[in-house]
């Protein structure tokens, strides 16, 4: 038995969640960036987070790589470990989605399964699953820590496109087709189209 089932129980908040949208003028999601590690994740993340910012929206990033100096410190990268990584991410995503924020999450997430319990748990329609899709070929051409050198050396075991899998989202919201052709801003601008399609931004 855990804790909920036992002798806690759930506080209802004073305010909606409806309020705290209005209050925003915008509707509170999840922007889910997955793809491999050097795919871009982060960075279109970094230039969608500036753009709402600067047109006076509310938003936050919560990146994988940051997390893991932190909340999820006590991780690695086992099937098991990346499961509770990203169940702690998607968690901390709702309570975002709930203030009414628009949070942006780059993380590999490179499980199907896992990817879906953080939609669960966030919502449907309050998810937007963005598959940042880059070919390994041109992840490992940039490798920007040196990750996929080492890997490729056997430095690091279970690497995710190497000796470990990244299972492609079937049916993401969003897919971006990264490469040497489509720069960073290019794809940043289509989530920001998505979001004005879907009516996240309201009261514009
Ligand atoms: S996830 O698989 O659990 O979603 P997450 O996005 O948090 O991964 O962290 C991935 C980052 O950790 C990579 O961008 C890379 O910098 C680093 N990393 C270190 N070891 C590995 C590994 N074995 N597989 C993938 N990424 C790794």
């Amino acid at each position: 038995m855990n804790q909920a089932q036992g002798n806690i129980r759930w506080h209802p908040a004073a305010i909606t969640a409806a309020e705290r949208e209005r209050s925003k003028g915008q509707r509170g999601a999840a922007l889910w960036f997955t793809g491999l590690s050097g795919a871009g994740k982060s960075t279109i993340a970094a230039i969608v987070d500036h753009r709402l910012h600067a047109a006076g929206r509310h938003s936050y990033i919560l990146d994988g790589d940051n997390l893991r100096f932190g909340l999820c410190k006590d991780l690695g990268f086992s099937p098991e470990d990346r499961a509770e990584n990203i169940r702690r991410i998607g968690e901390v995503a709702r309570l975002f989605v709930d203030a009414g924020l628009i949070v942006l999450c780059a993380a590999i997430s490179p499980y199907r399964r896992d990817r879906e319990q953080a939609r669960a748990l966030v919502g449907a329609g309050r998810f937007i699953e963005i598959f940042v899709d880059t070919e390994l070929a041109e992840c490992e051409r940039r490798d920007p820590k040196g990750l996929y050198r080492r890997a490729r050396a056997g430095e690091i075991t279970g690497f995710s496109g190497i000796d470990a899998p990244y299972e492609r989202p079937e049916a993401p919201e969003l897919r971006l087709v990264g490469g040497p052709s489509s720069g960073p801003d290019a794809l940043a601008e289509q989530v920001l189209a998505h979001l004005l399609a879907q009516h996240i931004l309201t009261g514009t």
